[in-house]
């Protein structure tokens, strides 16, 4: 039995979890709230949240199994990528109990344990499989040939799917992060009846830049009564009169074309790869409209979809638990001098 202790801290959640033969036990994952009004995470904040949040939840993460510091044989975290001083609080805490204990360390990839979030629970995919991961920061589509082994074949030339839905949102004069809220106002919105251009991106990859620019202007004439200068463009007031009374309909909308924009190019994935065990992954796989599209264009194209559990959608440590214990089979240990980094490949 290989027992491994997880700590994920790449931005605002910190997270630990205990796994068991590649069976989580525990997940028990601290949120931030000090961002909400920032309209984005503040860095320094979030490196002090989570040195304030590491050790109890750690705590809880054993405490709430009945497990001690000594019955873990490896310790695992987030080594990349992210928000440095993050990754560094959640490093150095895992550098520590692996010296400290003499146990082995592993270092796990934030983007590669999004993938692995899928071979958590049953059913699992069978290798090779796709997968669509999309973050606030990332958004891919990536051939896993193994647990260990795997190929980006397309991702975003700007902004990530998690951030087109916050940037979105931040137009509509919602808090941060916005996803989970355009999610919730488009369950009662009508998706046709805005319609944001599609952009025409080469190959397998992304870009939302264009529909945060198309939004903006699409808002500024929103509502307009007045000319000005031979122009028509809103007022501020015109402009939220017109959020307001329009919000589910615009939501909706904007989360149609993003999933739309996400779908197609995985559409084609498949049809280019011929692989049809297809999974999503990441904080935007938590998105119903998503999830729904997904599974529907898997039933018309005869693939077998896979979407990890709720908990295990946004970021959360069984996935850095899970990627590890792969890791740990092959004995892909790091050293003590092993650094978190912003960026890395994988
Ligand atoms: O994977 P994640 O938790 O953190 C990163 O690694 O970035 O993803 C966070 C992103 C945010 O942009 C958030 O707005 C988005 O996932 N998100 C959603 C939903 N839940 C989280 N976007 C749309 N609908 C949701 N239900
Ligand atoms: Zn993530």
């Amino acid at each position: 039995m290989t027992t491994i202790l997880a700590i994920e801290s790449s931005c605002d959640e910190t997270s630990a979890a205990v796994c068991s033969n590649g069976k989580i036990l525990s997940n028990i994952t601290a949120n931030q709230t000090v961002h909400e009004k920032y309209g984005g995470v503040v860095p320094e904040l979030a490196s002090r949240a989570h040195i304030q949040n590491i050790v109890p939840v750690v705590d809880m993460a054993l405490s709430s199994i009945s497990y001690s510091l000594s019955s873990i044989d490896a310790f695992a975290f987030t080594q990349s990528p992210g928000l440095i001083g993050s990754l560094l609080v959640g490093s150095q805490f895992a550098k520590s109990l692996s010296l400290a204990l003499d146990k082995p360390l592993i270092a796990v990839h934030h983007m590669q344990a999004h993938v692995l979030a899928n071979l958590i629970d049953d059913p699992r995919p069978d290798f090779p499989f796709l997968c669509l991961t999309v973050s606030g920061g990332h958004t891919q589509i990536v051939i896993c040939e193994s647990p260990t082994k795997m190929k980006v074949i397309g991702e975003t030339i700007d902004d990530a799917a998690g951030e087109a839905f916050d940037k979105s949102a931040k137009l509509l004069g919602l808090p941060y992060p916005g996803g989970p809220l355009i999610d919730n106002y488009a369950q009662q919105g009508n998706g046709e009846r805005f319609h944001f251009p599609e952009p025409q991106i080469p190959e397998l990859n992304f870009s939302f830049s264009g529909l945060k620019t198309s939004i903006l202007y699409f808002l500024q004439n929103a509502g307009k009564s007045h000319v000005y200068k031979e122009e028509k463009i809103a007022t501020t007031q015109e402009q939220s009169k017109f959020i307001d009374e329009n919000l589910p309909d615009l939501c909706a909308s904007i989360q149609q074309r993003i999933v739309s924009i996400l779908l197609n190019k995985l559409k084609k994935a498949s049809i280019e790869t011929g692989i049809k065990d297809i999974c999503i992954a990441g904080g935007v796989s938590a998105n119903r409209g998503l999830r729904k599209a997904f599974e529907e264009m898997g039933r018309k194209y005869h693939w077998r979809t896979f979407i990890p559990a709720f908990e295990y959608c946004t970021d959360n440590a069984a996935m850095i638990a899970i990627t590890a214990f792969y890791k740990y089979l092959e004995k892909d240990f790091a050293d003590l001098s092993v650094t978190a980094s912003a960026r890395a490949r994988w």
